[in-house]
Order: structure tokens, then C-alpha cells, then sequence
């Protein structure tokens, strides 16, 4: 069988990667979290005061570090974790702290070009399911499968909530919503590789959907392709 590339891509907070991740598993496919990449460069940023409080980025001194900046993954108990030179930072870079900034760091060319190439090495010899903002657009453009996947600002919110109050964080709602709206906001507006529907992409609103039902419209296209 060849391989093949799934492009998921959608607004901040969606269940993109829940889906793609269930996606994976279910038919064997490697599964890649490209926002996971921005927010460890957006981390390192942080920790190494590349960004300041008020957010601004030390631009020189990240185009010097950017080559020092090891992103890799690991399954671990079954799960996804996001390493940063050598470091489990999975908790660490879904913090609000990161989310505040790493559509800031996401609109530096540089930044777009390691992690594009990273993407595209990691997808070398695999059958691929990967979730952000420009796969289907710019880093698999001939992807079998593009999704583009969408919800209420409400329900979005919602459910990056439930997610990071379940895993103990101290959370407030308003603020989650106030940052994806941001996020979104900055993410379709910005000059490179802006978050937008390629125009082969299938849509998928998901408001009112299980993740049972969002899986099942996303399996039986996927079927179609293996068929
Ligand atoms: O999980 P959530 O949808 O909130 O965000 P994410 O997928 O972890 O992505 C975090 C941020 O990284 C986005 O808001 C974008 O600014 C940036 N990003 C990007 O620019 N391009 C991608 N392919 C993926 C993420």
C-alpha cells in the first residue's frame, strides 16, 4: 500500500488532534501534532527570555537559537508526549502561558520553515495523519485526505476548559475563550501560511457532534481512499 497523508486541519481548540489521534490508531497511521512544535519553540522562547512579558520576540536572538531547538515525540503509556531538547514538556506547552504567545512565534518565517521541514522529514516513510493550521494547505498540498475542521467559539472554549481543568490546571473560562478567539484571529490573518480552508478540504463543523459521530464521517471518507 502506498503511503498516504491526512491533512486535519481548523480553528484553535476544535478536537483536531483528538480526532486525528483516533484516526491514527484506528487505521495504523502515524499520527504528528504540529502544533505541539510551535508551542515547545514558543516554551523555549519563553524559558530562555526570548519573548519578553509584554510579547516582544527577540527576533535575532531566536534565528540564532533556532538551529538548537530538538523537537521530538515519544508514545508513552499509550499517549503523545512532546519532547524539547531531551525534556517531556507535554503539560508545559499546553499552559496557558504558551497558548498566550505561540501564535506570536507561529508568524516568524524562520520558525514556519524548521518546523515545515521537520513536519515533511518526519512524514518521510509513513503513512501520516497530521493536524494544525497549514498541512493541507502548504505542507502536504497533495494530501489524499484534507479536512478542515470547525466549531462554536462557545464550544470550543467549553472543552479546552474540561480538558485542562480535568488535568488539574487552574483554569478560567474566559480567559481560554479570549486567547482562541485571539489565536484564531492572528493564525488567518497573518502573511505566511495563514490558517484557511484548502480549497479541496472537506468540511466538518462539529458543534454538535460526538466524538464518536466526528470519527465516523472521518473513517468512512478515509475507507473511501483505501478502497
Ligand atoms: O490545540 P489548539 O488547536 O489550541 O492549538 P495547536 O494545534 O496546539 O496550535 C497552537 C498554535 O500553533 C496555533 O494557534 C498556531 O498559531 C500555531 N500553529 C501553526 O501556526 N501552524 C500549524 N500547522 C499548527 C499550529
Amino acid at each position: 500500500m502506498k503511503n498516504i497523508k491526512i491533512a486535519v486541519d481548523g480553528f484553535s481548540s476544535c478536537g483536531k488532534s483528538t480526532l486525528a489521534k483516533q484516526l491514527a490508531a484506528h487505521f495504523g497511521f502515524v499520527f504528528i501534532d504540529s502544533g505541539a512544535m510551535y508551542r515547545a519553540v514558543t516554551l523555549f522562547a519563553i524559558e530562555n527570555n526570548i519573548i519578553s512579558e509584554d510579547d516582544v520576540v527577540d527576533i535575532n536572538k531566536l534565528k540564532k537559537e533556532i538551529k538548537n531547538i530538538k523537537i521530538t515525540f515519544q508514545t508513552i503509556d499509550g499517549k503523545n508526549h512532546t519532547f524539547l531538547n531531551g525534556k517531556d514538556v507535554e503539560t508545559e506547552i499546553r499552559q496557558i502561558r504558551v497558548s498566550k504567545r505561540v501564535s506570536i512565534i507561529a508568524t516568524l518565517d524562520f520558525v514556519r520553515e524548521e518546523m515545515v521541514n521537520l513536519q515533511r522529514n518526519l512524514s518521510e516513510e509513513n503513512s501520516v495523519i497530521m493536524d494544525g493550521r497549514d498541512i493541507g494547505t502548504v505542507v502536504f498540498p497533495n494530501a489524499e485526505l484534507k479536512l478542515f475542521v470547525t466549531a462554536t467559539p462557545e464550544v470550543r472554549a467549553q472543552r479546552r476548559y474540561d480538558e485542562l481543568k480535568a488535568k488539574g490546571e487552574d483554569v478560567n473560562f474566559d480567559e481560554i475563550k479570549a486567547n482562541l478567539i485571539n489565536r484564531d484571529r492572528i493564525d488567518s490573518t497573518r502573511e505566511i501560511a495563514p490558517l484557511k480552508q484548502a480549497d479541496d478540504a472537506v468540511v466538518l463543523d462539529n458543534s454538535n457532534m460526538t466524538r464518536e459521530q466526528q470519527f465516523d464521517f472521518a473513517v468512512k471518507l478515509i475507507e473511501k481512499i483505501l478502497a
